[in-house]
Formats: C-alpha cells, sequence, structure tokens
C-alpha cells in the first residue's frame, strides 16, 4: 500500500510512479475527511505487507498533518508490514527521516528504509524563498525518473537504509527550526486575496486538502484548520492569493502544470 499527501503535485507524481514500478495499485491520498479525522481511518495492510508513506518534506520535517495521520490513522496488518518513507523536497530534509522513524516506531511499527526525492520548490512565504526557475524546475523533474526507479529497486529488495539528503546542520534545523516554524509560520491567517484580481472560479475553495476555504460572496476567506500545503496560492488561475506581503511578484507552481 502507498498512503501519499500532497499540495501541489510533486508527491503525487512521486506516489504514482512508484505505484508503476512496483505494481502497487493500493495507493491513498490523504485528503479531505482522512486529514481532518485521521482517526476515523481503517487501511488494511496485505500479509507481510509494506506500507510506502510518500509526503514533502516541510520545514526539515514530517507535515504536521501527516504525523497527525501516522499517530492516529488504523491499518489493519500494520504492525506485520515493512514501512518505508519517501520525501520530496527541494533541496534536504534535515533529520526529517529520524522524525518519522520516531514517529512509526511509536505506533510499535517497522521502519525500514527511508528515501528523498528532489523536486521543485513550492516554498515561497518567507523572504528569499522563491520557485525554481523554469530550467531548475524541468532538471528536477527529468532526474527524478532515474531516482524513483532506484528506490523502488531498494524496496523490492527490502533493502534497509537511510538514503536522504540531509544538507548541513540538520539536527539544528529538525529539532530547533521545525518546531518554531510549525508555531510561528504554518499560519492560514497570513493568506489574502486582492479583489481586483481574483476571478471568484472557487478553485482555491474546491481543491484545498483541508476544505479550509470558503467563498463568502465571490471571495475566498481562510478557516484555521491549514495543511500550509500552499495549493491555494500555486493553483490560482490568475495569482490573486498572496501570503502577507512576501509572496508580491513570486512565482507558481504545480505539477503537472494544468491540475487535475
Ligand atoms: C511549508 C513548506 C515547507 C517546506 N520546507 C522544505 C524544506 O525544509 N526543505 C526542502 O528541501 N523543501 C521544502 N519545501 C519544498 C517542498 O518540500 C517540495 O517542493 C515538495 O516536493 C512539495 O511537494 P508537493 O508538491 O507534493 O506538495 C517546503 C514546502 C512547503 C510548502
Ligand atoms: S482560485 Fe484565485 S481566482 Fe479563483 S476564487 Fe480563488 S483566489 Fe479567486
Ligand atoms: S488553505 Fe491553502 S495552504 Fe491551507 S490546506 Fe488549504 S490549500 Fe493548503
Amino acid at each position: 500500500m502507498i498512503i501519499f499527501f500532497s499540495g501541489t503535485g510533486n508527491s503525487r507524481h512521486v506516489a504514482q510512479a512508484l505505484g508503476k514500478e512496483l505494481g502497487e495499485s493500493n495507493i491513498v491520498e490523504l485528503t479531505g475527511d482522512f486529514l481532518r479525522y485521521p482517526e476515523q481511518l481503517r487501511l488494511e495492510s496485505e500479509e507481510g505487507g509494506r506500507v510506502i508513506w510518500v509526503f514533502p518534506t516541510y520545514s526539515w520535517g514530517v507535515p504536521p498533518v501527516v504525523a497527525e495521520v501516522i499517530s492516529k490513522v488504523n491499518i489493519d496488518g500494520g504492525e506485520r508490514a515493512d514501512h518505508y518513507m519517501v520525501t520530496t523536497c527541494g533541496d534536504d530534509i534535515g533529520k526529517c527521516h529520524m522524525q518519522w522513524r520516531n514517529l512509526i516506531s511509536g505506533r510499535r511499527w517497522k521502519p525500514l528504509a527511508t528515501f528523498s526525492v528532489q523536486m521543485p520548490n513550492t516554498y515561497v512565504c518567507m523572504k528569499g524563498f522563491d520557485v525554481d526557475p523554469e530550467q531548475v524546475a524541468m532538471e528536477k523533474i527529468h532526474e527524478s525518473v532515474m531516482r524513483v526507479h532506484s528506490i523502488a529497486e531498494f524496496i523490492k529488495q527490502r533493502y534497509k537504509i537511510d538514503d536522504v539528503v540531509e544538507g548541513r546542520w540538520p539536527k539544528i534545523k529538525t529539532r530547533y527550526i521545525y518546531p518554531y516554524f510549525k508555531k510561528h509560520y504554518m499560519n492560514p491567517s497570513g493568506f489574502h486575496v486582492s479583489e481586483t484580481t481574483c476571478i471568484s472560479c472557487g478553485k482555491c475553495s474546491r481543491n484545498c486538502p483541508m476544505d479550509n476555504i470558503e467563498l463568502k460572496g465571490k471571495f475566498p476567506v481562510w478557516g484555521a484548520v491549514c495543511a500550509f500545503c500552499l495549493r491555494c496560492y500555486h493553483g490560482c488561475p490568475v495569482h490573486a492569493i498572496e501570503y502577507g506581503n512576501s509572496t508580491v511578484g513570486k512565482g507558481q507552481y504545480m505539477f503537472p502544470k494544468k491540475e487535475k
């Protein structure tokens, strides 16, 4: 079984590509009620099976919504299965894999191996961070094909390995920056819409994986239950959504380019 969460499509793409490589058709997307009420989610892992968790790295850690699912989901046969982590990132993941290992061990499940895959960056909500230039994004997507292929080979052979790019100062980033970022920066109150640009198409509201956006009158209004996946920002067809003033003039990115 492959369980994935994706804001802007990178991790969905990797989950589906891995599914093809491994002949795995049981692919579950964490979205909507699965994310909001993970304790009600019941999944089944076949005898001697494997559970492959695919998600983006957020601030050198596991996205809080994914951590919540891992802590609360019911997986029949979860204790007999080999668990794998495949995280997509723009650059590097710090000690995200150790955080994931702790979450999985905390359920008395078996964390076997972890992998990272570089994909185009989606984080834009701070000064100095923007999407990758088109050429860089295309190269990352191109290189991910071989990367996914070799990850699938490791998984087939049940390798015990941490095959990840940690980057510099990984412990500091995951242990100190991640919780600070989670508390102070993953806050949907920063989203706002330009009423002169918005065409009231409702796409942001329809596509939010947390059902956190409502069109009140003609314009979107954000609630408090947010995965901070940035799908609303990147998916707006007319770039009407900003985060504070730190996204002004920045790019958008979705994979594939035209959203499903
Ligand atoms: C809130 C947030 C935090 C992020 N933090 C990191 C990070 O710590 N390291 C990194 O390399 N990329 C980081 N990124 C980039 C994403 O991990 C990367 O673009 C990922 O492939 C997006 O996956 P998705 O399209 O499936 O949502 C971050 C993106 C977001 C939205
Ligand atoms: S996706 Fe953009 S244009 Fe459409 S309703 Fe949302 S903010 Fe407005
Ligand atoms: S409000 Fe935007 S950032 Fe938050 S979960 Fe919905 S789409 Fe993602």
